[in-house]
């Protein structure tokens, strides 16, 4: 059994009430649950952590890191919030432990909003992108990890 950690950017524990239209009623504790259960039934375990704190993402990135290098952990599941768009240091994080896979997760289809989330300094570092597809993406990415995992049935 492995785990698969989802991570949180700033403000992403205001979903369910941030900007319904954008980003959905469901709550972040409703995704968690939705990962959780699609890991379970893959026989593996999900954690999961959210945080407004630029250096506590970048902190957790390098414990998955050591943790992905130990056979424990599958891969990260990661929506960087408005980090995506301003942020080097995810992005030397995310490099600095490959090649443990992460997937970039955007709820909303970044690339019909503002020219500002256009770029993503994540993406370059990423395993895979999902973007637009509402809370269902992190089910996707979750997937995308369960798939890479060594004994996973093809
Ligand atoms: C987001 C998109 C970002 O541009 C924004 O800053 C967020 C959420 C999304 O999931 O669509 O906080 O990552």
């Amino acid at each position: 059994m492995s785990t698969i950690l989802l991570l949180n950017g700033p403000n992403l524990n205001l979903l369910g009430t941030r900007e319904p239209a954008l980003y959905g009623s469901t709550t972040l504790a409703d995704v968690q649950a939705l990962c959780e259960r699609v890991c379970q039934t893959a026989g593996h375990s999900l954690e999961a952590f959210q945080s407004n704190h630029e250096g506590a993402l970048i902190d957790h990135i390098h414990s998955a890191g050591q943790r992905f290098k130990s056979g424990e952990l599958l891969g990260v599941v990661f929506n960087p919030g408005a980090y995506t768009h301003t942020s080097v240091a995810l992005f030397d994080a995310i490099t600095g432990v490959a090649p443990m896979p992460l997937m970039e997760v955007h709820i909303s289809n970044v690339h019909a909003r503002e020219a500002f989330r256009h770029h993503s300094y994540v993406s370059p570092a990423a395993a895979g992108v999902i973007i637009g597809l509402g809370v269902e993406g992190y089910t996707v990415a979750v997937q995308a990890l369960l798939r890479r995992a060594p004994n996973a049935p093809r």
